[in-house]
């Protein structure tokens, strides 16, 4: 592990699975006292075990990104526990798909509502905490926010998911938007944009594109889609995008505030 997060805590939202696990993990590993908050409480439990089964920190949490009874509590027990909150990963999020004649009205709102209504609240309540706390005498830095947005956060063309592309879009936004508020206060706000990644919302997403484009097409040959865009030549994996992430978390980046990098094998380059 390159950097050592030592005597830092940072609270990984959708952690309990794919992504968020594996940035949840790596900054365990690197030393981090890491709240592991999924709406799923048994995925979280599951990771929070997997980390004290090789000695690191970890604090399980039921934490829905919707619910701000819930995130209120989380604040609070993590602060009660390990006194700061230096880093928050916005990762948790949802897709679905649709040819957008079809797109529901329930479709639409579930997408925008946890994928960017998520990132509103819990950046809220994250900031508020984060702007009382005492900077770090060496960087003159209080914390970190990363947001988990997307190469459809940049990339309008994407097939059957207008809905997803507008809720990603707005997370870039918001990061640009927060980061310019919050850069006086010593906090910076930055975001990944990964790609084709290997996880069960890639699973699912795989089944439902081979059906809405029609004809033979099967899960695989989606996949076969999807590493065929990608210049690198292979799908990306959960540890590809946790590696940037703890990158933007890192005093490598203390510097870099409202950028949304791309971790996408060259999908898209901008
Ligand atoms: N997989 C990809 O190809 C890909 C590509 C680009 C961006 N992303 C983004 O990465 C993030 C993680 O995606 P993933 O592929 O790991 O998904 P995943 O479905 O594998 O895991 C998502 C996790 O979030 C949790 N979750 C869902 N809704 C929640 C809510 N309301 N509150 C709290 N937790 C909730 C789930 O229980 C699950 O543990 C998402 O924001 C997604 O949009 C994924």
């Amino acid at each position: 592990m390159i950097y050592s997060f030592e005597s830092h805590t940072v609270v990984v939202t959708g952690s309990g699975a794919g992504i968020g696990r594996a940035i949840a993990l790596d900054f365990a590993h690197a030393g981090a006292r890491v709240a592991v908050t999924d709406i799923n409480p048994l995925f979280a439990q599951t990771v929070a075990q997997e980390i004290e089964a090789f000695g690191g920190l970890a604090l399980p949490a039921e934490m829905d990104v919707l619910n701000q009874d819930q995130i209120k509590q989380v604040v609070q027990t993590v602060t009660a526990r390990w006194g700061r909150i230096d880093i928050w990963i916005n990762n948790a999020g949802v897709s679905s798909m649709n040819h957008f004649l079809d797109l529901s009205e329930e479709d639409w709102d579930h997408n925008m509502d946890i994928n960017a209504k998520g990132v509103f609240c819990c950046s809220q309540a994250a900031l508020r905490h984060m702007v009382s706390q005492k900077p770090y005498p060496d960087s003159g830095l209080r914390g970190k926010l990363v947001n988990v947005a997307s190469m459809a956060g940049k990339r309008g063309n994407a097939p059957f998911l207008a809905h997803y592309v507008a809720s990603k879009f707005a997370v870039v936004g918001i990061t640009q938007a927060l980061a310019g508020e919050f850069a006086s206060q010593g906090i910076t706000v930055n975001a990944v944009c990964p790609g084709y990644v290997k996880t069960a919302m890639q699973d699912r997403e795989a089944v439902w594109e081979a059906q809405l484009r029609g004809g033979d097409a099967t899960p695989n040959e989606v996949r076969k889609l999807y590493i065929a865009d990608t210049p690198l030549g292979r799908l990306e994996t959960p540890e590809d995008v946790s590696a940037v992430a703890l990158f933007l978390a890192s005093p490598a980046a203390n510097f870099i505030t409202g950028e949304a990098i791309n971790v996408n094998g060259g999908s898209w380059m901008d």
